[in-house]
């Protein structure tokens, strides 16, 4: 560890604290605050003055108090003990923090990230006389009963495995040592990482699957990436947390990330109290035996928020080094902005664009970057993924904003929450002319392994109801019932399609997640519907004599019905029904 250099305090305005070190200190490092020792970061530097973001209140400090750099970074600790935790943007658990304090958190309150005493079950997976490098697996502990703990060399060690012992150990005991060129080293099950730099991979891949998350009109119309970036813009209450909640449930992600930046504090109470109890409906047991969660109660300072998307990346990437899919969610990273932008201003930093920093796509680059599909480290060939998916939360819905138009540049998938949808309960608020996605190709090998015409039937339906959009404009200034039949045929499968596919309740028993299959077989009847309505149309069957056949009813509910059968059923229906409706029309014009 390096020396530790210390000073005064100078001068204090509100989070930021100036400082005066004996000699220069480093930006970035961690510093201790007053005699409370509060934890701050360097965020500036001009000599021997630093400027020290605190993570907590700084209330009662007074000038003259010491500051001590600590010579490290913020880093993430990363062992066995993590998984289920909940910790806040500097990884201090809440749930301990909580049941010392409550909500209100007390100040200077040091609690180590990964729990010191707990004891764990190390399996080794190499001996002795093994020569590894950094990635490679030593061991393995079954974490919980979901999750498969896999322990690395960190990144940066090679060597021969000098002894390894399999046994229980806490986190910081020497399960074996490991022999270098510049000497021995301890290995131990928990390794730490800076938040801010990202984690070191063999190669970043193409990607080339799909995040599958039970959604429709995500998965079918605009589906997102393993190791993609996504963003849920939303103005208040369209549905972000629900969307990000339900694809931390329902993705066929191995690991979750979940970062609550929100602001309000009983908003993080409701995060702290409400997940460890969701259920996980892929293994009966509860979610948080796979999922981390970051969040920030509300008293804790801006910086501790800013720093949030930090740790939980990290966290992140630490399991995508394992070799396992995790999605991270971040919610929202608004707050996050928002934070960045008070400490530029305490900093007094010339601002750009609605007062955020000159450098706000640099760092909203920073982050969506670390989002990726990757050949991991290690001797031998492996892969893992993090996909990131943020949402944002634009001030009175105006996504001309620069977070939200920042955001935009870095992303593959972008779903754009609509006020309107929301007031209409239309959920989820997936407006599908203004949302897009950059994966369609990945998807679409993916999809035609269920059905080859997948790429060309979701096509059709997007084009139905893009026309409809159109057609509506017209028939808002002439009336529906003035259009011509073949118009209102697009209408009526626009509506079919926005009640029967595109509206999903999260709270259905049945329908809050619809497999790929159920998607594929879905989306065929409505287009089938429409393809085989169309020549009616042209023999001249009136429209409200289509509007009128029962099945129309049937196929809406589908999508709330299980299994196979109904949607067969719905199909020799529709088929028996429309055949005799072409059968009627051409006795009745002859
Ligand atoms: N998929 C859905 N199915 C059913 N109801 C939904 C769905 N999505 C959202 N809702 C309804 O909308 C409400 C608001 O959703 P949510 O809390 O996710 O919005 P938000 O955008 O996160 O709001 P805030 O801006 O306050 O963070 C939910 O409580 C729920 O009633
Ligand atoms: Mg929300």
């Amino acid at each position: 560890m390096s020396e530790r250099i210390t000073g005064t305090i100078e001068r204090i305005n509100g989070s930021l604290i100036v400082g005066k070190f004996e000699q220069e200190a480093k930006m970035g490092d961690l510093v201790e605050v007053g005699n409370l020792k509060l934890m701050g970061e360097i965020v500036r530097l001009r000599e021997e003055i630093a400027y020290i973001q605190c993570y907590e209140s700084t209330s009662g400090l007074k000038p003259g108090e010491p500051v001590v750099d600590i010579g490290t970074p913020l880093v993430a600790e990363l062992g066995p003990g993590i998984m289920g935790q909940i910790v806040d943007g500097v990884q201090r658990s809440e749930m301990e923090l909580w049941e010392l304090t409550g909500p209100f958190i007390s100040r200077g309150a040091n609690i180590s990230p990964l729990n010191r005493k707990k004891k764990w079950n190390f399996e080794p997976t190499v001996k002795a006389g093994d020569k590894v490098v950094g990635g490679d697996i030593i061991g393995t502990v079954q974490e919980t009963e979901m999750f498969v703990h896999k322990i690395l060399v960190p990144p940066d060690l090679e060597g021969t495995i000098k002894t390894l012992t399999g046994g229980v150990y806490t986190v910081t005991d020497t399960v074996g040592v490991l022999e270098t060129d510049s000497g021995e080293i301890d290995l131990k099950m928990m390794q730490t990482w800076p938040v801010r730099v990202g984690r070191p991979i063999k190669e970043r891949l193409t990607l080339s699957q799909p995040l599958i998350t039970g959604q429709r009109v995500i998965d079918t119309f605009f589906p997102c990436a393993k190791g993609g970036a996504s963003a849920v813009p939303g103005g208040f209450g369209t549905g972000k947390t629900v969307i990000l909640q339900q694809i931390a449930k329902w993705s066929d992600a191995d690991i979750i990330v979940y970062i609550g930046c929100g602001e309000r504090g009983n908003e993080m109470a409701d995060v702290v109290e409400q997940f460890p109890e969701i259920e996980d409906p892929k293994s009966g047991k509860k979610l948080i035996e796979r999922t981390i969660i970051v969040a920030n109660v509300s008293n804790m300072a801006v910086s501790a928020r800013e720093a949030s998307i930090y740790m939980g990346i990290t966290i992140g990437e630490y399991f995508r080094d394992q070799g396992y899919d995790v999605a991270l969610m971040a919610d929202s990273t608004s707050r996050w902005a928002e934070a960045l932008r008070d400490i530029s201003g305490r900093l007094e930093e010339i601002p750009a664009e609605a007062g955020f920093p000159a450098y706000l796509a640099d760092r909203i680059a920073e982050i969506y970057e670390r989002a990726g599909r990757v050949e991991i480290l290690g001797s031998e060939q492996n892969y893992g993924s993090l996909t990131l998916l943020g949402a944002v939360s634009p001030p009175g819905g105006d996504y001309s904003e620069p977070v939200t138009t920042t955001t935009l540049r870095f992303i593959g998938t972008f779903w754009a929450l609509d006020s309107q949808l929301a007031y209409r309960r239309h959920f989820p608020a997936i407006n599908w002319l203004r949302s897009f996605t950059r994966y369609l190709e990945v998807a679409a090998r993916w999809w035609s392994e269920f059905d080859p015409s997948w790429e060309r039937t979701r096509a059709l339906a997007l084009r139905v109801l893009e026309e409809a959009a159109e057609i509506e404009e017209t028939a808002r200034i002439i009336g529906e019932k003035a259009l011509p039949d073949d118009q209102r045929l697009v209408l009526l499968v626009a509506e079919m399609l926005r009640e029967g596919f595109l509206v999903q309740s999260a709270f259905h028993e049945i329908d809050r997640f619809c497999s790929p299959e159920k998607q594929v077989a879905l989306l065929k009847i409505f287009t089938d519907f429409y393809n085989s309505t169309r020549p009616l149309i042209e023999q001249g069957v009136p429209i409200d004599q289509i509007r009128e056949l029962d099945v129309i009813r049937e196929i809406m509910r589908l999508k709330e019905r299980e299994g196979e059968e109904p949607i067969k059923d719905a199909r020799s229906t529709m088929n028996v029904q429309i055949s005799a409706l072409a059968k009627q029309y051409e006795v009745n014009s002859q």
